[in-house]
């Protein structure tokens, strides 16, 4: 083994054996990191010991509403070190939009907008319904047992993405299987050997991309590789960005979307009373959409980076100190829900949630996810009325995206 990977591996397995000891030693911030089943709890101990708490290991948490807001909209504050270096870690965006502060940022995010405005975005549904009906004709046609995640959830954002970027069918299989084997990059800190696979499949990514991009170069369609590539041959944007971003998209796109696909039916079914309220009235799916994305949001957590000395809730942060938005977290914020654990569709201010962040990395595809999410849940009430959990959910073991890996469903 050559010397750098044995450092790397001693390295992590000490990270992962401090942690485990602070846990265990009560530190709050420590536990959610050990990615329990429930990571609710440990947010209650966090928001206990005031708006910025600072962990042994270095990092101040907030769990707080209106800090959290602020910082995110605070140009005090940004995703790299105040020098513009990566902050060291086990893995990165590198060059994605939300691994990058302005002025790379800007540039980035402008170019790539129109791809993601909200009336392009509607122009899916009809597609999305479709490809919902012909799953569930798929569930109904197999028997009466399916998983809810592998089935379902993961089929509709891939189809959907695909599309957007412009991904031909022949490479989709392909993309599929080399998306799951980075997604371990989504879920912060890992395993040696899950870097290892992450590393493998960002190679073949960007083999299976540059073949993409040279397919679009000379048959253009209506997607965002087609829409970007003139913008390169005039120099204003690099195939190093633009692979990055064709690789990032449908990571940041369909990981996020399927739990929330699945997070949502979860709660529904522990709430049947709110299941039959969608039942009856299936404009109030936008509730359930709403609502799962605070109660239970597939992006619990991120972080930002303080580029100046900040004075903020009677703490000085210091230049390059790290601070952890528990978004999952400031969604139970008791000063801005009331009885903020209860899941209720018909919450009147469901949507002031962080749960797609704020300020200049508030998420591009927000308005695709929700809808998409939407068109799911109408589809699944409307045509398997009797749906009820037919097994105990195995969950995905991450302390930043929230969902499950299996969800055993029976349709009778
Ligand atoms: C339920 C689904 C989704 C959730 C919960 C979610 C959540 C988030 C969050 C929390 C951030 C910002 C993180 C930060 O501030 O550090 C973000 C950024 C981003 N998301 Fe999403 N996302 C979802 C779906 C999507 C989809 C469908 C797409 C694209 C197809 C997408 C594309 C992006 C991009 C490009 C950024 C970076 C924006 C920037 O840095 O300016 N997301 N998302």
């Amino acid at each position: 083994m050559e010397s750098s990977e044995r450092q790397l591996r001693a390295q992590m397995g000490f990270f992962h054996d401090l942690v485990r000891k602070l846990a265990a030693q009560g530190d709050p911030y420590a536990k959610v990191l050990t990615a329990p089943d429930n990571p609710y709890p440990a947010y209650e101990e966090i928001r206990e010991r005031g708006a910025l708490y600072r962990s042994p290991l270095g990092t101040w948490v907030t769990t707080d509403h209106e800090i959290a807001n602020q910082v995110l909209r605070e140009k005090r504050f940004g995703v790299r070190k105040a020098n513009g270096e990566k902050v060291p870690e086990f893995m990165n965006f590198d060059n994605s939009m939300l691994g990058l502060d302005p002025p790379d940022h800007t540039r980035l995010r402008r170019m790539t907008m129109p791809t993601f405005n909200p009336r392009v975005a509607d122009r899916w549904r009809g597609r999305a319904e479709k490809i919902c009906h012909r799953l569930i004709d798929d569930i109904l046609a197999t028997g009466d047992r399916f998983d809810l995640m592998t089935a379902f959830a993961h089929h509709l954002p891939t189809a959907v993405i695909g599309d957007l970027v412009g991904i031909p069918d022949e490479d989709r299989d392909r993309f599929h299987l080399l998306s799951r084997e980075i997604v371990p990059l989504l879920d912060g800190v890992v395993t040696y050997e899950k870097a290892r696979g992450v590393d493998a499949a960002i190679a073949g990514m960007t083999e299976l991309f540059a073949r993409v991009v040279a397919r679009r170069r000379a048959d253009p369609r209506e997607d965002m590789i087609s829409r970007m590539l003139p913008l390169v041959d005039e120099g204003r944007l690099t195939m190093g960005e633009l692979l990055p971003l064709c690789m990032f998209l449908p990571l940041a796109g369909t990981e996020t979307t399927v739990n929330l696909i699945g997070n949502g039916v979860l709660a529904l079914l522990r709430h049947p009373e709110q299941w039959r309220m969608v039942a009856e009235r299936p404009e109030l799916a936008e509730g359930v959409v709403a609502e799962t994305l605070r109660h239970d949001p597939p992006v619990q957590t991120y972080r930002r980076i303080a580029h100046e000395p900040v004075e903020l809730a009677g703490v000085s942060l210091p230049v390059d100190g790290e601070l952890a938005i528990v978004a999952a977290g400031a969604n139970r914020d008791p000063k801005v829900f009331t009885e903020p654990a209860r899941f209720d569709i018909t919450r009147a201010n469901r949507n002031d949630t962080l749960s797609f962040s704020a300020g200049i990395h508030y998420c591009l595809g927000a308005s695709l996810a929700k809808f998409e999410a939407e068109v799911a849940y109408q589809a699944l009430i409307s045509r398997l009325p009797r749906l009820r959990q037919a097994g105990p959910v195995r969950r995905r073991g991450s302390f930043i995206i929230r969902g499950m890996r299996e969800f055993p469903l029976s349709v009778s």
